[in-house]
């Protein structure tokens, strides 16, 4: 059984993702924490408590950070034609839930609950890294203690989808980013060069809502206003970046990965790039020594992944 941290900002494929974590056998979801990025840190929250609400999840609600690590970082908005305006694709969602958050922020949650269960929890970040950075920066220790990481974001042999180099998660903070990526413990990066290519059409979603209970239909619900943002790269349906990463968890053998250490470009014009020194590559002494290796995923068995996203939507 894998114990689940999810660190998320709902968002719709985050939506999918939850429900996905929520469902699977193997997985105990164990807390979720919110952070700024598909909306504001208070639409994100909301959304979260909205979703527990609405699919009975009992893990319990942390918020998290609302600006990134370096308060003097540009703010740079909401993705609103992404994800609608109240980040969950504009379906109908009451201004706030009755529902309580845990009393501690995100950040506290982590390491709190890291420190309750050693070599136990994995942490799914799929939003901006800052919740898991300044964890790291309160208590660095807890990087021996985690389990394992596994991060959806950045992009390596592929283009990024805010900028030509970089991707929305790591450039919406890249120096919290690059905190957890240079820390040491174990991180799997699920980015683009895997997302980008694992695409849901709507008519599979639509299959699957027919079939599935009212979770599966609202969820197609709130996909609709992503699809139709995605037409511009994919025919007639959307990626499942969060989902690929909590797939991960469960069923590693449906990626391939090399390994090496990552870094991330802070500031200028490839602002929050990811870049990997495959192990191995030699290159005289300088930035690239001594930083931890960690995994990248490069290549991935698609409709695997979205066979087992469906069937496990499809468990009740
Ligand atoms: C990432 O950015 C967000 O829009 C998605 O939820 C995903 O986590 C993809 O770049
Ligand atoms: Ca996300």
């Amino acid at each position: 059984m894998h114990k689940v941290i999810y660190d998320t900002d709902p968002g719709v494929d985050d939506a999918m993702a939850l429900l996905f974590l929520h469902r699977h056998p193997d997985i105990d979801l164990i807390g979720i924490t919110t952070i700024f990025g598909n909306a504001s840190i208070k639409a994100t929250t909301r959304n979260a408590l909205f979703l527990k609400r609405e699919w009975n999840i009992p893990a319990p609600v942390a918020k998290g950070a609302s600006i990134t690590i370096d308060p003097s970082r540009e703010e740079i908005g909401w993705p609103t034609l992404v994800h609608g305006d109240n980040g969950l694709g504009n379906i109908e969602v009451p201004e706030t839930v009755d529902l309580p958050l845990d009393p501690r922020p995100a950040y506290r949650f982590i390491i709190d609950t890291v420190r309750a269960n050693p070599g136990e929890v994995t942490l799914v970040a799929v939003g901006r890294m800052t919740n898991l950075a300044l964890a790291l920066k309160d208590d660095p220790e807890i990087a021996k203690l985690v389990k394992a990481v596994v991060i959806m974001g950045g992009n390596f042999y592929v283009a990024g989808n805010v900028s030509p180099v970089a991707e929305a998660n790591i450039h919406g903070d890249p120096e919290a980013a690059d905190i957890v990526l240079t820390a040491p413990w174990e991180v799997t990066v699920v980015g683009l060069d895997v997302t980008s290519i694992t695409t849901m059409s709507r008519s599979y979603l639509a299959a699957a809502a027919a079939k599935g209970d009212k979770a599966v239909k609202m969820l197609n619900d709130l996909s609709q206003f992503y699809i139709d943002f995605y037409t511009h790269a994919v025919d007639d349906g959307m990626m499942v970046h969060d989902s690929c990463a909590c797939v991960y968890v469960v069923a590693p053998e449906l990626f391939t990965t090399i390994t090496g250490s990552v870094r991330v470009v802070c500031g200028g014009i490839a602002d929050g790039q990811t870049i990997v020194k495959p192990d191995g590559r030699r290159f005289p002494p300088g930035k690239w020594d001594g930083l931890p290796s960690q995994i990248v995923c490069t290549g991935v068995e698609s409709e695997k992944v979205n066979d087992l996203i469906r069937e496990t939507l499809l468990r009740v």
